[in-house]
């Protein structure tokens, strides 16, 4: 197969809450209706035949351009908004970005791996890093249910963690728990100052805390906040995720739960980093 056809295909995998495999499956086809009829792709939606709670939503894109317009398309946006408070999802392939790195591994455990050697190793310097080959304990795949219950764990943790912020001046608190590829969970909680500008995010508190005490490979985030819509992290702290954790995971939940699920480089496009350095 020639790069450029395979650079155009997404595989999603969908771990459907339990019961809610018919809504889902409604939604999916709504959405690959919309992304059909605007010819952005070709979509489908297929069940996985052992096991009923998993799809895979299959998209060849027309084209590079297709696939962005239809990330800008509304509808399309909050079917998928709709989609992801019901389902796990993660991509298994995303052909659509050219010219970053990862982007199309056939599987999990490739983008896994490649989440584990991002952090310290995409920097020059690479001071500090333990030395000697970490085994993971958690590379094993998780089934749906035990990875909705790591899901609930790590926001929960960062609910916990939102209640010992130190947020005087904005009374907004924010709580973060970020998960370490061999599964600890390093929870912060957002820390401000008089003098404002000294004040620290949650999402930082908690990677600098996870540094400090090591870690140096993260799969996802959870940040947790008081607000109606989904508090995705500021831009400061987009950078600094990136920086250490390269393309983790972000899960935003409000206290009624969670309301989102995001890759990082989603939300920082065409980022700084040490290669270009
Ligand atoms: N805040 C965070 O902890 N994380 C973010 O990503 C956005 C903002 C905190 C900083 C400040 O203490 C309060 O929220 C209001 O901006």
């Amino acid at each position: 197969m020639a790069v450029s056809d395979r650079t155009r295909l997404s595989v999603l995998i969908a771990d459907v809450h339990a019961g809610r495999e018919a809504e889902f499956l409604a939604l999916a086809r709504q959405l690959d209706d919309l992304l059909n009829r605007n010819k952005y792709a070709r979509a489908d939606t297929i069940g996985d035949e052992a096991l009923p709670s998993r799809f895979y939503a299959v998209r060849q894109w027309t084209s590079a351009e297709a696939a962005r317009r239809s990330h800008s398309n509304p509808e399309a946006n909050a079917l998928s908004v709709q989609l992801s408070e019901i389902a796990l999802i993660n991509h298994v392939v995303n052909g659509v970005r050219q010219g970053n790195r990862g982007r199309t591994e056939p599987d999990r455990r490739a983008r896994a791996d490649r989440d584990r050697r991002a952090g310290f190793e995409r920097r020059a310097g690479d001071v500090g890093r333990p030395t000697g080959n970490r085994r993971i304990g958690r590379e094993r795949r998780l089934g749906p249910r035990r990875a909705r219950e790591r899901t609930a764990d790590l926001i929960g943790a960062a609910r916990r963690a939102r209640e010992n912020a130190a947020a005087p001046f904005s009374n907004f608190k924010v709580g973060a728990a970020l998960e370490t590829s061999d599964g600890t969970i390093i929870t912060g909680c957002n820390v401000e100052n008089s003098t404002y500008g000294l004040s620290v995010c949650a999402e930082q508190v908690a990677m600098v805390k996870a540094l400090s005490d090591g870690h140096r490979a993260f799969t996802r985030i959870a940040i947790v906040a008081d607000s109606e819509a989904p508090a995705a992290p500021c831009g400061a702290c987009r950078q600094i995720l990136w920086e250490f954790g390269g393309n983790l995971e972000i899960r935003l939940a409000n206290l009624a739960g969670e309301q989102g699920t995001h890759r990082l480089e989603d939300l920082l496009p065409l980022p700084f980093d040490g290669h270009l350095l």
